[in-house]
């Protein structure tokens, strides 16, 4: 009998975990892993480097339709390729790009020229033999993949957070980015009804990763 086909969808505010949470599940069960913050950030790493604002509607539309998308799996990581090239991951993590990435992302058309891509990162998964895949971002279970297997939406305390992030070397300001992330029209961050909601503030990684596993091992054994 073969396996079923899983997708899970890890929604969250920046540095609640998400992306560590995804990667270990990714490797417990054998699924693709797919930042689709990395998607967000890689185009406006792009869009910067061009000197298109988020404001410049009419330019920003016509470099969207010309981006030529494409995916690479490195482990089991997607990365997103533009013009046959992956942007380099110090870029997408840059000063510049933290603090423009909110404001294209809460553009329509910059969400819509994501929207396919994304649901055919399940396309992806399996052409490349994964048992799922495992979707992190902000709108994953509400828009991008509403009837997913899982969808979770993790969330931690500001201060914990602020936390996390100054570990990991990285002190941009998450509070601006949640409050632009939430309030914006097109697909902000919210728990999807019928989400599960995992408070991180007093957690380990290993224990959220436990939480999450339990749930999924009904339908796929880990590895
Ligand atoms: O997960 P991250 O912090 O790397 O995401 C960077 C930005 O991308 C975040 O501030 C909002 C945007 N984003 C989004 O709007 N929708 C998603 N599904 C993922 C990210």
């Amino acid at each position: 009998m073969s396996l079923p086909f899983v997708i899970i969808a890890i929604d969250g505010g920046a540095a609640s975990g998400k992306s560590s949470t995804a990667r270990a599940l990714s490797e417990r069960f054998n699924l693709l892993h797919v930042d689709t913050g990395s998607f967000y950030r890689a185009i406006t790493a792009e869009l910067v480097r061009r000197g298109i604002a988020p404001e410049n509607l009419d330019a920003l539309r016509a470099a969207l339709a010309a981006l030529a998308l494409g995916t690479r799996v490195e482990g089991r990581a997607a990365r997103m390729e533009i013009a046959g090239r992956t942007v380099d991951p110090a870029e997408i993590r840059s000063p510049a790009v933290n603090a423009a990435v909110s404001h294209f992302a809460a553009v329509p058309d910059v969400r819509a020229a994501l929207l396919a891509y994304q649901r055919g990162q399940a396309g992806v998964a399996r052409g490349h033999g994964f048992r799922g895949l495992v979707m992190e971002g902000r709108d994953i279970g509400s828009v991008i993949f509403p009837d997913a297997d899982f969808r979770f939406f993790l969330h931690a305390d500001p201060e914990e957070r602020a936390r996390r992030r100054a570990l990991e070397g990285q002190q941009d300001s998450i509070a601006e980015r949640d409050r632009l992330d939430t309030q914006r029209k097109t697909a902000p961050l919210a728990i999807p009804p019928g989400a599960t909601a995992i408070d991180s503030t007093h957690l380990t990684l290993a224990q959220v990763v436990e939480k999450i596993s339990v749930l999924v091992a009904v339908k796929i054994p880990p590895l």
